[in-house]
């Protein structure tokens, strides 16, 4: 599947629930907030039978986001079932890691191999601060029980300015002994994230060079390493010297990647979404349950893959731009 500017589409993303265990201030607010109604949340049925379509157009790759993910019932049985889908050769999941550590063995058993885990400091204080409860240790313990469980393991860190900037070092030193990708991701100004300010990422850079210098030896980016080869995210990484693991850098705001994006959104509600920023989409679930064939659907997701921007307008279009949260759209 291609989209007008020629890009592959090889990946899709499933925002399975727009509910969270958590409140981080950037993404969804910790009152007021209206989830969708069961009914017009999309069932686990509707989505495989989404991907076997996607599948078969040649998507490999499937990440689970939310909300949080781990909150939807029965995840283990859906993750097999997508595990069972020909030609769907990765999956993952994204996750705040609170509730990953008890479920960490049955979902590798179904299938799942990749866990994002967010972690955006390990202070405590300032971890509540940003989620509204503690949990760092525990979502650090997740991280630790994931790799000893046999999965490849990122986390996410925002760098929030003057919130969780000062602890960016110790984000980074997760990765020292540990196989681990750490990734600090430019903050982008969609929902509650227009209400703060994020870090860039050269002065993320400039920070941990800074800090990580103390020992100088340590303190060079040894290897640009680039895009990972396979169903290439949007992360940028480095290696410090004698680290096991890497640092990336996701960097919608100050080095736009759209050229190479190669990814699908399906929203909890049942959209597919070409883009995260985009209000464009298509109500694939209404279209089920009013009887479409799998050849429609198809058609419709091509008709909708055809209008993709070239490329994000973060902060200069106000007509086409998306209102949901980022707790909606699964990130
Ligand atoms: P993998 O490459 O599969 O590991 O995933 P990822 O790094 O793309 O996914 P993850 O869910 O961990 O997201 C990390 C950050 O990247 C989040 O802040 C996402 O919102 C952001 N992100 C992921 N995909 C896109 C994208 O296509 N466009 C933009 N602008 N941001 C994205
Ligand atoms: N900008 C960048 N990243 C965000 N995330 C949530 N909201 C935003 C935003 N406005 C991150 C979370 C999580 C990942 C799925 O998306 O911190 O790590
Ligand atoms: Fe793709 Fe839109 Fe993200 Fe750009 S902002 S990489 S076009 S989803």
């Amino acid at each position: 599947m291609k989209d007008g500017f020629e890009r592959k589409t090889e990946y899709l993303r499933i925002s399975l629930t727009d509910r969270c265990n958590l409140r981080c201030q950037y993404c969804m607010p910790s009152q007021g907030v209206t989830f969708r109604r069961h009914e017009d949340m999309m069932k686990y049925e509707e989505m495989l039978r989404l991907v076997e379509i996607l599948a078969g157009a040649g998507v490999k790759k499937v990440r689970l986001t939310g909300g949080e993910p781990t909150v939807r019932r029965d995840l283990t049985w859906f993750v097999k079932e997508l595990s069972g889908i020909r030609g769907i050769e990765q999956i993952g999941l994204t996750t705040n890691g609170l509730k990953f550590a008890e479920m960490a063995d049955e979902l590798y058993d179904a299938g799942l191999r990749l866990v994002n885990i967010s972690l955006d400091t390990l202070n405590e204080e300032v971890y509540k601060y940003i989620t509204g409860q503690y949990g760092a240790k525990k979502v650090m313990d997740a991280v630790n029980i994931a790799l000893m469980t046999g999965y490849k393991v990122k986390v996410n860190c925002v760098p929030l300015k003057e919130i969780n900037e000062r602890y960016l070092p110790e984000v980074a030193y997760i990765a020292r002994d540990r196989a681990v990708d750490v990734r600090f991701i430019e903050l982008m100004p969609i929902g509650c994230g227009k209400a703060f300010e994020g870090v860039p990422t050269e002065d993320v850079k400039t920070i941990l060079k800074n800090t990580l210098g103390i020992y100088r030896e340590e303190t060079e980016f040894l290897q640009e390493i680039g895009e990972e080869p396979e169903f290439a995210g949007p992360a940028k990484y480095v290696r410090f010297k004698d680290f096991e693991g890497r640092c990336g850098f996701i960097s919608p705001m100050s080095d736009c990647f759209c050229d190479r994006c190669n990814r699908l959104r399906l929203t909890a509600d049942g959209c597919i979404k070409p883009c995260l920023y985009s209000d464009e989409k298509i109500n694939i679930c209404s279209m089920m349950r009013a009887g479409a064939s799998d050849k429609d659907i198809l058609a419709a997701i091509h008709e909708v893959l055809s209008h993709k921007n070239q490329r994000h307008s973060f902060g200069r279009d106000i007509l086409g731009q998306e209102h949901r949260r980022m707790n909606e759209i699964g990130g």
